[in-house]
This record gives structure tokens, sequence and C-alpha cells, in this order.
């Protein structure tokens, strides 16, 4: 088995600096040990950090179409490298990680996830929906908005955006699971309950508990297909990811995380995984270390490290 993994230091989807720096700052907390002990035999590629050039044609969509939205043109050009290399990293590996950087990145990695395995389901934890048209954002913000690029019913809103040439394949909603929500705007919510996508909230997940939810979202995505698992770390409750540009207070606790992943991981399905919002940048020192400790210790289990113990691989002859 082998890892391709790709920093993505975006930053535009939405307002605060420092997300930027988390991908070099996992790299310095030794994320490659960590997830090379996690799983004897992994072979990781390291494809450093995502480059983009913006173009004239997107800057002209963004004035005429889009002006109202933040950094589109950034956010296209972004996502359309991204999506290049999540194919390349695909033919070269049987997973791939995508560190964030903020989530607007979750549509290049899922579009190029996509395009390498159109069979694909999607696991979308958060404390939000991400899935804001232009025309409901009310920030502006485009890292609340990813989903909507994604989802066969919604990505008409985005006439202009030329989504048939840079991201032909779709998903289809039912193939779309939510885990951790808790602060979702009044038009998210029309939308989740127009075109009934199941999303589990807080609420739920405080009513019957993570393993139901895990049975739950096992049931509901298609056996066959592989599974992208897009990790915003402000899913976890801000005791254990502070440093996260729109912390939210009552989410999943890390042991939540940890076992949603784990039941997750061992399908053996999950092909491609994106971490985003961690941002070094909010908080202090104390903060920082504890929020990527979670991310590592989230991703450590997303790649294979259990709890109960590794013995397989030995043989002491006693
Ligand atoms: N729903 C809000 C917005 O549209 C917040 C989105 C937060 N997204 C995130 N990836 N942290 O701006
Ligand atoms: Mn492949
Ligand atoms: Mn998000
Ligand atoms: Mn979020």
């Amino acid at each position: 088995q082998s890892l391709g993994i790709i920093g993505v230091p975006f930053a535009k989807g939405q307002g605060k600096q420092g997300v930027e720096l988390a991908p070099d700052l996992l790299r310095q907390s030794n994320l490659r040990q960590v997830l090379q002990s996690s799983h004897d035999g992994l072979v990781i590629r390291d494809y450093g950090n995502l480059q983009y050039a913006v173009d004239e044609t997107l800057l002209q969509q963004q004035r005429v179409h889009y002006h109202h939205i933040r950094n589109y043109a950034d956010f296209m050009a972004c996502n359309r490298a991204l999506i290049e290399q999540v194919k390349i990293m695909l033919q070269q590996n049987s997973q791939f990680l995508a560190i964030g950087g903020d989530h607007a990145i979750g549509f290049g990695s899922v579009a190029g996830h996509l395009q390498h395995t159109p069979n694909l389901s999607l696991v979308w934890i958060d404390a939000h929906a991400d899935i804001n048209l232009h025309s409901t954002s009310q920030s502006g913000n485009i890292h609340g908005m990813p989903v909507s690029f994604l989802l066969e019913q919604l990505r008409t809103t985005w006439q202009h955006a030329c989504l048939d040439e840079i991201a032909p394949n779709c998903l289809p909603k039912d193939q779309l699971v939510y885990i951790g929500l808790r602060d979702i705007d009044p038009y998210e919510a029309f939308i989740l309950n127009k075109f009934g996508i199941r999303y589990y909230a807080m609420d739920t997940i405080d009513r019957v508990g993570v393993p139901k939810i895990i049975e739950m979202t096992l049931d509901a995505l298609n056996p066959q297909n592989k599974i992208h698992v897009s990790f915003d770390i402000d899913a976890l409750d801000s005791n254990v990811a502070p440093s996260t540009g729109t912390a939210v207070r009552g989410g999943l606790t890390l042991r939540e995380g940890i076992s949603i992943v784990e039941a997750l991981r061992d399908t053996k399905r999950v092909q491609g995984v994106d971490l985003v919002e961690i941002n070094p940048k909010l908080g202090n020192e104390r903060d920082v270390r504890t929020t990527v400790d979670s991310g590592l210790e989230i991703l450590k289990s997303m790649f294979g490290y259990r709890r109960s113990g590794h013995w397989s691989n030995i043989d002491t002859g006693i």
C-alpha cells in the first residue's frame, strides 16, 4: 500500500491568515513518522506543496459573474491544479492525503478523486455543511461552498464556472453523508432538506450515539464504492481543536472522531482523505500544539493505527 501526500496551502477561501502554514507544520510535527509507525509497510510519497497560476479567463469569470465571491479566480486556479495533482497521485499510489489550507480545497480534492474513480462516496466530517451557493452565502467565503460544486443537483447553479470541462464527474446526493454538523446556515438547511441529503448533526449524534451513526453511514454508502473522507478539524470540539478559523463548541470528542475514522478505515475502501482548517496563527502555542496533535491522531487512525494493538507481523518463537 502506498500513500501520496500533497500540501495545499490555500487560505483565500476565508478571511484569516495562517491556514496556509498547516501542511509544513504537520510535516515538522513528524507526520511521516506518525503515519509510518501506524501502518507497517505503508510507502509514503510526499509531493510537496501545490502551486497554481491564475489566468485571465478566470479573472474575467470572476469580474463578470462571481465578483461578490471573494477570490473566486484563485479558488478555481488552485482547484484546477489540485484535480490534476490528485489524478497523478492516484495513478502512482493506492491512497492520497490532501492537507489544507482551508476547506475550499475540498472541491478539487474530491473532483480529482471522482475523475480517477467515478463511483465514489463522500463522508464530510465538519461542524459546517459547506454547501452554500454563490447566491446563498452570507459571508462570501468560498470555503463555505465546495460541496455545491460537487453535487449533481447543485452544480448547475455554477453555470459560468465551466465545471463540465474541469470537473466532468459529479457526486450523486445519496453518496454523501455529513457527520458532526452544528452550525448550518438557514439556506444550507433548506438545501439539505430540499434534496434529502443525509446529515448527522450533533443533536442526532447525542441522541443515538456514535456507533449507530457509523452503522447508518456505512449502510447509506454503496459497498462497491471507494470512499473519500474530508475532515475539517473544526468537526472536533474546540477543546481539542482550538486553532481553527470557525471554531464551534459542542463538537466531537477526539475519541468520537477516532472511532468514526477507524470504522471508515476498516472498510478498506478509503482512497482519499483531506485534513483542513488547522490555523497555527490562532490561539497560543499550546492551542496550536493541541490542534496539530488532534489532527495527527485522526490521520494515524485513518491510515491504520489500531488502539487494540498490532501483532500480526511478530513471530517471537514463543
Ligand atoms: N457557513 C459559513 C459560511 O458560509 C461558515 C463556513 C465554514 N466553513 C469551513 N470550512 N470552516 O461562511
Ligand atoms: Mn489508482
Ligand atoms: Mn469545512
Ligand atoms: Mn467547518
